[in-house]
């Protein structure tokens, strides 16, 4: 299949399109570069030895978007491009809300209108908001707690209200948990502007010394440490659940979890990493983050059951994978 890859050039997006690749299919990239550069493109083409046509758009831009669908026959759209910080969201709401919910009915309008009839969205699990752990695909959905999240709920809702009135479009929504990890070359993975918002990329820059210590927000949650849990997924099995999701969808909506099924603490991660990289990450426990949630994790049993996939990479190789990244790029 030709796959156009929105936000192709970011760091999940572009370890899809390597895993696209390798699974024999075509890819083209619209990326406005807004937090990405195209080195890692340059860097997938490195490993794979594939040429990845790519177009600067913004994908809000509908003449834009519609110029790249009447020059390529394009089977399939996966939509990665969107803002995604959860803080800045609430800074910048409109920001938000007209990207990530334009960019999702522009890039749908044009699927539809050039019978390229396979859309798989990037959503989170930020959709389930506080409900019971496990989450699983057919809960009620919690108002989102930010835009950021609101986002991901609107566009759920636009594609699934698309897909009603268009018999012949296939959605998939993929909630992610929490990806982490890179590639195992070392030459692709997350490269975040600024200070890291987010545990794993925090960790990493601790352990080489660009930032003196991680901060733990809380160690008195109701969890078996107290310190929060989350499902972190491994960026390379994320980006297979793509390729999944890709060849067995069916008309009409499908949902998702991509996540392992498996909660781990943040006292887990941080031991975990010391022991595999063989480094120390000097923490302190300081209160909780506000709008934190104590924990979550996915019921992964429907993405195995129907698409035949499972996340296979262990929370070591996570860790070892972001860390050789980390050490193999930039300062
Ligand atoms: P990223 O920022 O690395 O990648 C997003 C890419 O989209 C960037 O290259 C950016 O330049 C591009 N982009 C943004 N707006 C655009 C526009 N209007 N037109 C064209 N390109 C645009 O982020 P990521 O971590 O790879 O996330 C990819 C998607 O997955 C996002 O939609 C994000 O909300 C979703 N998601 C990410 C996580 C996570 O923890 N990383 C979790 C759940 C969901
Ligand atoms: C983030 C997003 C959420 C998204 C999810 C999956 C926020 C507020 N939320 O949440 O929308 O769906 O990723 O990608 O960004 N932690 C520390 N110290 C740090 C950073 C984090 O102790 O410096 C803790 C957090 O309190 C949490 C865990 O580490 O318990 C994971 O945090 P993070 O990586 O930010 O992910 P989420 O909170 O799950």
């Amino acid at each position: 299949m030709m796959i156009l890859v929105s936000g192709g050039a970011g760091y999940i997006g572009s370890h899809t399109c390597l895993y696209l690749l390798e699974a024999g299919h075509s890819v083209i990239v619209a990326d406005n570069l807004s937090n990405s550069s195209t080195e890692m493109l340059e860097r997938v083409k490195e490993i794979t030895g594939s040429d990845i046509p790519f177009f600067n758009v913004d994908v809000t831009d509908k003449d834009a978007v519609e110029d790249i669908f009447n020059k390529n026959q394009i089977d399939g759209v996966i939509h990665f491009a969107g803002f995604k910080a959860v803080g800045e969201s609430v800074l910048k709401p409109l920001d938000y809300y007209y990207n990530n919910t334009v960019s999702t009915m522009v890039l749908a309008q044009a699927c539809i209108k050039h019978k390229a009839e396979r859309f798989v969205f990037s959503s989170s699990a930020t959709v389930y908001g506080e409900n019971k752990i496990p989450f699983s695909e057919d809960m009620k959905l919690m108002p989102a707690t930010n835009p950021y999240g609101q986002t991901k709920v609107i566009s759920e809702q636009i594609l699934t209200d698309a897909a009603k009135a268009n018999p012949d479009f296939s959605v998939a929504l993929l909630r992610y948990f929490n990806p982490v990890g890179a590639h195992e070359s070392g030459l692709i993975g997350e490269a975040p502007n600024g200070i890291p918002g987010n545990l794993m990329p925090y960790i990493t820059q601790v352990a080489k010394g660009r930032l003196p210590k991680l901060r733990v927000f809380g160690n008195d949650y109701n969890t078996p440490d107290g310190t929060g849990v989350r499902d972190y997924i491994h960026v390379c099995d994320l980006a297979l659940g793509h390729i999944a999701a890709l060849s067995s969808i069916k008309k009409g909506v499908n949902v998702y979890n991509l996540g392992t099924g498996r909660g781990t603490s943040v006292m887990q991660l941080i031991k975990t990493f010391e022991e595999v990289n063989n480094v120390r990450i000097p923490y302190e426990i300081v209160g909780r983050r506000p709008g934190d949630i104590a924990e979550f994790y996915a019921d992964a049993r429907k993405a195995e059951i129907e698409l035949k996939w499972t996340a296979k990479r262990s929370l070591a190789d996570m860790c070892r994978d972001a860390w050789r990244f980390e050490k193999n790029y930039g300062a």
